[in-house]
């Protein structure tokens, strides 16, 4: 099986952005994907360098065009590998190989009688380089650059496109996810409700003269859409290319809404004037909003791929990206919103799960896989989802639902989060007459995060490394790098030794806008001026107080960064909490409450309470925890928050 996956060759009138990072990724994550499944893939990108819009921002700069797009074009270029894309093809076109390509299919469509010259008088929009229609203006404007089309006359070349509207319609009526999600191909098909107008494809020299002249008329440079859209072809080596032959049948493209008319309309109608059999699929996503704004330079709020890594990392980006937006429909980015995720999905759920048992595989086998042992009831559910979720996971990436495959990971991941608590092992760890079942809920633990390795493998590559790598899995073995291969139970080997590795993903606090300074003690008072927010900032992390005055119990969300039982004492834990600075704090729940269990999690603490030296240790606050009795036993449980928030924050 092949797959030739290709994002749009964006403009170099402008830098990398979210918007171009998320496409880009996309196809990353699939050719990926692809890969993972065993197909042989071709992955294609590169930059859109001709027209009206180069050559004034080329005279804007007061370069020349070619020097303008060498350098933009390096931009892109560069910008893929800071996120772990890796493309096959970066094609240009202002390639030789390009401008050949493009002069050969002109000629040929003009040979066979589909172009014509013609006049036209038409509304062009310089921001889309394209003739609008009436119907496509919103109050006159053009809905994407909001500003009036200019009205222009003039005496061009037209390609027959008509002529095609009919063998287009009856394409996309026999193959109904030519174009998705459905509602983009609805959009298509209420265009094509209305008779197509021919297609200008030129641009006189005497108005434009950055373009790739006609063949048949040196006085005419081509429209900048035919002459981008045919890199597709380009790129893989068309029209004798061994690549040509090999990936042209599994060609499927990734846009975004924006130039949906172009790849829906334009594109498939110019292959059936070439003779060449349609694209397979086009995979339509939303737009990337920033704050609920459109991104422009204007408002200032452009998010650069080259900052977002240099903040969050590789893996959270990615992830991030993949996992908030649904697959054709907008999104909008905050700051707050990829913490977020960072911190619950990334650090707490799948982090958390992979330290507690890398760190129970180390305490109670030494750290090597063990024996599969003795099952029980729990085992086969988790068993069952894991199965569930390979099968669903492989349905949801090859549909492009990249947002339900890791949700249905996250479930997985959850379910085994649960799983521990569930079975205890530090419990059977005690019971010398329950070895047996401890090395089960561990071989279990192992073959679930080698399956999250083998999935996680497309979107979040380096994690999937790094995992890989604590579980003494070469990056190659099929076990975590092969589906269908590696995707069955009970694959991981008794014996092979598991290695140490640094946490996941380290969280994060928010950024400080969304945080409030007010609220995080240990940060100094902000300026503030009504006497309200004086008060506030006074209550803040300061006064020791007794239990009388409740007002004024400093309550803070701490965060567990390590936990030991203090020595000589059954009953008491030592943690050190981040709230936001650290702290230790002793603990009585040793009974209820395995120290590496603990780690990550958010609890409530007393952050003002005096300090005081309990078995030799200093505490500097006190733990909440719910006393309950269980049989006629007392029980601690301990109090947390019901979704995470930064450590520190105030509990009021
Ligand atoms: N050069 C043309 C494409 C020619 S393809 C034969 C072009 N270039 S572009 O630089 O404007 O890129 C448009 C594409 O960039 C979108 O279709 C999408 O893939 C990506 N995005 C740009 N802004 C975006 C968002 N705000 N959100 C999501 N993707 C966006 O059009």
């Amino acid at each position: 099986m092949t797959t030739y996956i290709t994002t749009p060759i964006y403009y170099v009138n402008a830098q990398p952005h979210l918007g171009h990072a998320y496409t880009t990724i996309v196809a990353d994550v699939y050719s990926r994907f692809r890969r993972l499944c065993g197909e042989d893939v071709r992955f294609q990108t590169g930059t859109d360098e001709h027209g009206d819009k180069i050559a004034e921002a080329a005279l804007k700069e007061q370069v020349s065009p070619a020097d303008y797009v060498d350098r933009i074009s390096a931009l892109y270029r560069e910008s893929w590998p800071l996120l772990h894309v890796i493309p096959d093809t970066f094609i240009r076109t202002t390639d030789a190989d390009h401008i050949k390509t493009v002069q050969r299919i002109l000629q040929q469509v003009y040979d066979q009688g589909d172009i014509y010259f013609g006049e036209y008088s038409g509304l062009y929009c310089k921001g889309c380089e394209r003739f609008l229609t009436e119907k496509e203006l919103v109050g006159g404007n053009c809905p994407d650059h909001q500003r009036p089309p200019e009205p222009i006359t003039e005496q061009n070349y037209f390609f027959r496109m008509s002529k095609y509207q009919q063998p287009l319609l009856d394409h996309i009526h026999a193959h109904p996810d030519f174009i998705t999600p459905e509602r983009y191909k609805n959009e298509v098909l209420s265009f094509l409700s209305e008779p197509l107008e021919d297609l200008c494809i030129s641009r006189p020299t005497s108005r434009l003269t950055w373009g790739i002249a006609l063949p048949f008329d040196p006085h005419f440079v081509t429209y900048v859409w035919f002459d981008a859209l045919i890199n597709y072809l380009t790129g893989i080596g068309y029209p004798d290319g061994e690549s040509f032959h090999k990936y042209w049948a599994a060609a499927e493209h990734v846009i975004a809404k924006d130039i949906l008319k172009p790849h829906a309309i334009y594109w498939p109608t110019m292959l059936l004037a070439m003779g060449l059999p349609l694209y397979q699929h086009l995979h339509v996503h939303g737009y990337w909003n920033v704050d609920e704004t459109k991104m422009s330079k204007s408002i200032g709020n452009v998010v650069r791929p080259a900052e977002l890594v240099a903040e969050y990392g590789v893996d959270t980006v990615r992830y991030f990206l993949m996992r908030e937006m649904s697959f054709g429909l907008d999104s909008s980015f905050t700051s707050a919103k990829i913490v977020a995720r960072k911190n619950s999905d990334l650090a707490n759920d799948l982090g958390n799960l992979f330290s507690r048992s890398m760190a129970m595989l180390e305490k109670y086998t030494d750290s090597q896989v063990p024996a599969p042992g003795a099952t029980e009831e729990p085992d086969e559910s988790l068993q069952q989802m894991a199965l569930q979720m390979l099968a669903q996971y492989h349905e949801d990436m090859g549909q492009f639902q990249f947002h339900r495959a890791l949700q249905g990971v996250w479930e997985l991941i959850s379910h085994a989060n649960k799983y521990i608590v569930v079975n205890e092992p530090w419990v059977l760890a005690k019971d010398p007459a329950r070895q047996d079942r401890l090395q089960a809920v561990l071989y279990n633990l192992v073959e679930c995060l080698r399956l999250l390795t083998l999935v996680l493998r497309p979107v979040m590559p380096q994690t999937s490394d790094k995992m890989a790598a604590g579980l003494g899995l070469n990056v190659d073995d099929p076990r975590i790098a092969n589906f269908p291969q590696g995707a069955l139970w009970g694959l991981s080997t008794a014996g092979t030794r598991l290695r140490i590795t640094t946490p996941l993903f380290p969280r994060m606090d928010k950024p400080e806008r969304e945080a409030g300074p007010a609220e995080a003690p240990g940060t100094p008072a902000p300026k503030t001026s009504s006497k309200k927010e004086k008060k506030k900032a006074a209550v803040a992390g300061i006064g020791v107080i007794g239990f009388s005055q409740f007002q004024q119990i400093d309550l803070r969300v701490a965060e567990v960064v390590h936990a030991e039982r203090v020595l000589k004492s059954d009953r008491l834990l030592k943690l050190t909490v981040k709230a936001p600075e650290e702290r230790t704090v002793v603990a009585g729940i040793a009974e209820y409450y395995a120290p590496e269990e603990l780690i990550g999690c958010q609890v409530l603490i007393v952050a003002n309470l005096q300090p005081v030296e309990i078995m030799g240790v200093q505490s500097q606050g006190m733990v909440l925890a719910a006393q309950t009795e269980v049989e006629g036993k007392k029980r601690l449980v301990l109090t947390t928050v019901s979704d995470l928030v930064p450590a520190g924050s105030k509990v009021a």
